[in-house]
């Protein structure tokens, strides 16, 4: 469901006041930085996933709540504004959790035609990667930089509980 609530998040209003005072809160510079390079749609998206992980850690001890809440806001900064369009967001995010095995072997190559379809899962399959990257060389905080790295990896017995509380807080928005 996450694909289409993005798909109609692109009429989702802006950040609100609330919004940004958590944005403050956990972001410094370089994350508020990363955080604002982002479309508005994935700005609105990571910060729901921020509250949604949130709520979940309320239950949980011995969470890393201050990397877990920064690596919400981020998880997604590998999209770079005007990469992706309403269309190719549900095709990958569909693809992502239909047919993993196919949509991985069309990401590997970077296309710009088919109406950038295979551009937009190109984008998705790389953004962690690239997200990551891109957080390690402006000095954000290696928990965080792993959280990012490691959003959309299958879920492994020995990961982290903040990591399965990303996942878990993405897959709902
Ligand atoms: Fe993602
Ligand atoms: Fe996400």
């Amino acid at each position: 469901m996450g694909a289409f609530k993005r798909f109609f998040g692109l009429f989702r209003p802006k950040l609100t006041s609330t919004d940004r005072e958590l944005i403050d809160a956990f972001l410094n510079d370089a994350g508020k930085f990363l955080f604002y390079q982002m479309s508005r749609v994935d700005q609105k998206h990571s910060v729901e996933v921020a509250r949604a992980a949130i709520t979940e850690a309320v239950d949980q001890q011995e969470i890393d709540l201050a990397a877990l809440v920064q690596a919400a806001l981020l998880h997604d900064i590998g999209k770079v504004e005007g990469e992706l369009n309403g269309v190719n967001r549900v095709v990958a995010g569909f693809m992502r959790r239909v047919f993993p095995s196919l949509r991985e072997k069309c990401s590997r190559t970077y296309r710009t035609g088919w109406w950038k379809i295979r551009y937009g899962l190109y984008v998705d399959w790389v953004h962690p990667l690239r997200g990551s990257y891109m957080a390690q060389i402006l000095g954000i905080e290696k928990s965080v930089v792993d959280l990012i790295r490691h959003h959309h990896d299958p879920p492994r017995p020995d990961q982290t509980p903040e990591l399965t509380i990303l996942q878990l807080a993405d897959s709902k928005h």
